[in-house]
């Protein structure tokens, strides 16, 4: 008899949802996490401590830059160590909830290190370097996915950090370059550019954001650029030197060229994730992995050994915190005998800059690609009462909608309160709705969600406000 039903390795978000389903669908579960709290890399080093940075330093500048216009005539001052406590704070506050949530759902946890020994046995090391054996029928890998560093580049987290050290410089660098125009680079460089850093960002590619719809990123590729931030895309960093108490940064154009050096107080690296499986006893468990490192498992998470399953980042897929959540629930039901699913065609994406952007579904170029034919409704931001009224007015919104039967296929905004908007998006494209259904919703008045019903209208040519 196995002493449980469930075994979650890793307490991120689609670890603890997916322990949390379980027991409220009646498995008995454990879950072992080896950081000292819950949480995972989104709760304590990523997506909660960046959108506090995000929330205060954006705060920071409207106070600096546009309360004036307001008639608020103030000069803010950083207290940059209490910002950062504001920002431990909120981690702290997150953190603790997922404890209680865990024990309120009588999950047992353990805080060790999880190795799976055989399928239904996972061997914990506790800190002390003490072993214990736990026997589970069903074991969930949840380990999620650490930085990807570049050859050659030490990562100490002071001069050269990664996301984690960049969430707690001590002081504001005068000179930041950022490795990287995704979302990282982009999220913690406006952070520190609000804070007062000169910020460069080197891109190999020739643009931002990939993966996100071209017109959307190149609009904000624009507005950082219009707000202080330097771009080298098509470049390529070859190598950081230190230079006294300076890096000496040598990039070079992508497709070949000649060398550049560029000086930087701070080095943040941000070239991506990839999936963290060290120290799980894989290979030996005949667990398979891919080319890239992600645990391979078929439609119901289940990997190349029966009875063990994997979610979130160590899977394919999106690295989003949303994304793991929704797969952690859909195996708990699936293990519970339910038919648990995640519909991988309407996953929200957010960007968490200002403007903010936010996307669901597919982007023209992906469209195009799969050679769906299509219409565009566009509805710009300067055109809607209230983002003129709080001078909001930069970005617009994109519905893109099937040019034969107008179901909804992706809905893109850039502007201010996108992550927020989006969920409408996604909502009707889960109901699988038109760009007349949305059109034909009443949106209150005056919100900025107006845009996203005149862009449904665009689709069709009968938007009112432009
Ligand atoms: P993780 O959150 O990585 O959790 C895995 C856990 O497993 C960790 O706690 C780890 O300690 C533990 N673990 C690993 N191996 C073992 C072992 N052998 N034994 C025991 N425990 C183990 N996503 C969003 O959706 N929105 C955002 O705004 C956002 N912002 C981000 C900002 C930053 C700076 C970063 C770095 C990421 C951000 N992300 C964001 C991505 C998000 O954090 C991840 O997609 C999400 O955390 C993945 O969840 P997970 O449960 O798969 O893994
Ligand atoms: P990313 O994949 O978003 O972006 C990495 C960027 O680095 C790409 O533009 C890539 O072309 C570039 N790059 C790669 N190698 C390079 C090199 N040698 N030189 C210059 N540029 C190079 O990865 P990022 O920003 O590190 O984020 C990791 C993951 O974390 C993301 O995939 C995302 O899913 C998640 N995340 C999500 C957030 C959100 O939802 N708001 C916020 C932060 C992270």
């Amino acid at each position: 008899m196995s002493a449980f039903d469930l075994i979650v390795i890793g307490a991120g978000p689609g670890g603890y949802v997916c322990a949390i389903r379980a027991s409220q669908l009646g498995l008995k579960v454990a879950i072992v996490e080896k950081r000292a709290t819950f949480g995972g890399t989104c709760l304590n080093v990523g997506c909660i401590p960046s959108k506090a940075m995000l929330h205060a330093s954006e705060l920071y500048e409207e106070a600096g830059h546009h309360f004036a216009a307001m008639g608020i005539d103030v000069k803010p001052k950083l207290d940059l160590a209490k910002m950062l406590a504001f920002k431990d704070e909120g981690v702290k506050g997150n953190v603790d909830g997922v404890a209680f949530l865990l024990r309120k759902n009588k999950v047992d946890h353990f805080h060790g290190t999880g190795r799976i020994k055989a399928p239904g046995k996972v061997e914990v090391t506790f800190i002390n370097g003490e072993k214990q054996d736990v026997d589970a029928k069903s074991i969930v890998i949840a380990t999620g996915s650490a930085v990807a560093k570049l050859p050659g580049i030490d990562i100490d987290e002071e001069a050269i950090v990664s996301s984690t050290g960049a969430l707690s410089l001590p002081r504001v660098p005068k000179r930041l370059l950022v490795i990287g125009a995704g979302v990282i680079g982009l999220e913690l460089g406006s952070v520190w550019r609000r804070l007062g850093s000169q910020v460069t960002v080197v891109e190999f590619l020739d643009r931002v954001l990939p993966g996100t719809d071209g017109e959307v990123a190149k609009q904000l590729h624009r507005l950082l650029g219009k707000q202080g931030m330097t771009f080298k895309l098509g470049h390529k960093v070859t190598a950081v030197k230190k230079n006294g108490a300076a890096q000496s940064v040598t990039i070079e154009p992508s497709n070949g060229g000649d060398k550049e050096t560029l000086e930087a107080d701070v080095v943040l690296v941000a070239i991506g994730r990839v999936p963290f499986t060290d120290g799980l006893g894989l290979a030996e468990a005949g667990v398979k992995l891919d080319n890239r490192g992600r645990v391979i498992v078929d439609a119901h998470y289940q990997s190349s050994v029966p009875g063990i399953y994997a979610i979130g980042d160590v899977i394919d897929g999106p690295m989003l915190a949303h994304k793991a959540e929704d797969e952690g629930i859909a195996v708990a039901e699936l293990l519970a005998g339910q038919a648990g699913h995640v519909n991988y065609n309407v996953i929200p994406n957010v960007v968490y800059t200002a403007p903010e952007v936010a996307s669901v579904g597919k982007s023209e170029e992906e469209l195009k690609a799969a050679g769906v034919a299509y219409k565009v409704g566009k509805f710009p931001f300067t055109a809607n009462g209230r983002a003129k009224s709080n001078r909001a007015t930069d970005g617009f919104v994109k519905v893109l909608a099937d040019a034969a039967t107008d179901r909804v296929l992706g809905v893109h905004i850039i502007g201010a309160n996108a992550s927020e908007m989006i969920a409408e998006g996604a909502v009707l494209m889960e109901f699988g709705g038109s760009a007349e259904d949305l059109a034909r919703t009443c949106h209150a008045h005056p919100t900025l969600t107006e845009a996203v019903k005149e862009a449904a209208l665009a689709v069709d040519k009968r938007a009112i406000h432009f």
